[in-house]
């Protein structure tokens, strides 16, 4: 297949040891690859069989590969990136599925824009962002999304969703629930002119103190801020394979946080989405059970972050789901909280 012609490549038998981040071994059957999203609804029509669930892939660091996949994996190469509308008082951005998130950060600060530098080296493309709404240092990506435009696939066209209608929620959508549904075709963002740094987050003013920025500071700066406190604290996933954080941080009714906390006053505790939920910090319950650093065989938990789980070379997705749900097992058995995992996984169930 010519993929400048027909808008997509197959590929048999395509390893996918270096299309995920925890670097596991995995084979796709086949693998789809789309330079052109308008061919989606051609490609289901003709080449996929009736019924097809592919998997879509995209930077492959929020999934954890149990398993082969079993049918066909669709990966999105699309790379556009324009400025779609400014009413002159937000700018809307438009970004295909297939960009680099981090790539599209970089793109909005020089372009003048701010609103995403809290979200800044986030790996992985834009098509996964509004999927577990991806957040950090105090931002949310539903807080910037205009529009998500999705192939839906029980209707066999492309639809464009508001944020409400996706449902967002911390490390929440509705395609987290769906996930055969919809295929994310592009973003809208939309980014207020106005700039109002978000430094709440504990260590963001700190590290801007420490890099000798007074008073406010530029959205590239704050950038900068995010990816130096990244840089420290969570491994590289071009040295040592990881996914990130393996587990969400676990809500729970204010009532039960409060019990908990009694008896562990040092338990990071957070508002929860909810009124009357708070949100507990997962690497502290982790951390406290013992497993920080800890490596059997290949597979262990960073010793610079108690929740991301690691491959230190040769670890299988088997040998990492194990311990993930020892380490489950052990947070539970200590504090009566289970633990839920944030990637998806392949192959296997919880
Ligand atoms: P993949 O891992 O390829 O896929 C993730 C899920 O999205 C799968 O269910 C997949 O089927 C689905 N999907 C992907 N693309 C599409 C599409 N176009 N249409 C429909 N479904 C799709 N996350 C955070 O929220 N905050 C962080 O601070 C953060 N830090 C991280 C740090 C490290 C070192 C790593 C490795 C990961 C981190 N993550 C973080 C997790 C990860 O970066 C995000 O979840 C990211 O959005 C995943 O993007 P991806 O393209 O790699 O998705
Ligand atoms: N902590 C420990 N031990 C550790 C690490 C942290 O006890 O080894 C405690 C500390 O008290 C620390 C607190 O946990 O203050 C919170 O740690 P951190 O600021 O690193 O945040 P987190 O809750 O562990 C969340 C996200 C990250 C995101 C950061 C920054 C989840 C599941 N994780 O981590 O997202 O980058 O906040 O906003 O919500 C991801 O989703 O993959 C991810 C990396």
């Amino acid at each position: 297949m010519n993929a400048g012609v027909d808008g997509y490549r197959i590929i048999e038998n395509a390893p996918l040891r270096a299309r995920n981040t925890f670097g596991v071994p995995a084979v796709a059957p086949l693998l789809v690859e789309v330079t052109r999203a308008s061919v989606l609804p051609e490609l289901f029509a003709t080449a996929m069989p009736t019924g097809t669930c592919p998997l879509v892939l995209g930077g492959g660091s929020n999934l954890l590969f149990a398993a082969d996949p079993e049918g066909i994996v669709l990966s999105l190469a699309t790379r556009d990136i324009r400025l779609l509308d400014d009413d002159g008082e937000t700018t809307i951005v438009r970004a295909d599925a297939g960009v680099v998130w981090h790539d599209l950060v970089l793109w909005t600060l020089g372009h003048g824009l701010s609103g995403l530098e809290n979200l800044a080296l986030i790996p992985g493309t834009v098509g996964a962002a509004p999927i577990q709404n991806i957040g950090a240092y105090g931002v949310e990506v539903r807080e910037h999304v205009h529009a998500v435009e999705a192939y839906d696939r029980s209707h066999r066209g492309f639809v464009r969703l508001t944020g409400t209608d996706c449902a967002f929620a911390y490390r929440d959508s509705l395609f987290k629930h769906d996930p055969d549904h919809f295929i994310v075709s592009a973003v809208e963002f939309r980014l207020p002119h106005a700039y109002t740094p978000r430094l709440d987050y504990t260590g963001l003013a700190d590290e801007l103190r420490a890099m000798g920025i007074a008073g406010a500071p530029r959205a590239s700066q704050v950038a900068e801020a995010v990816m130096r406190i990244r840089g420290r604290k969570l491994p590289n996933p071009d040295v040592l394979g990881n996914a990130g954080s393996f587990f969400k941080n676990p809500i729970l009714p204010a009532a039960a946080a409060q019990a908990l906390l009694a008896d562990h006053p040092d338990l990071p505790c957070y508002p929860g989405d909810a009124p009357d939920t708070r949100k507990l910090s997962a690497a502290w319950l982790i951390d406290r059970s013992g497993w920080k650093g800890r490596r059997e065989g290949d597979a262990g938990i960073a010793a610079s972050h108690a929740l991301v789980l690691v491959n230190h070379g040769m670890a299988s997705g088997r040998q990492l789901l194990d311990i993930a749900r020892r380490v489950a097992a052990d947070v539970h058995a200590r504090f009566g909280i289970a633990l839920q995992p944030e990637p998806r996984i392949i192959g296997a169930t919880w």
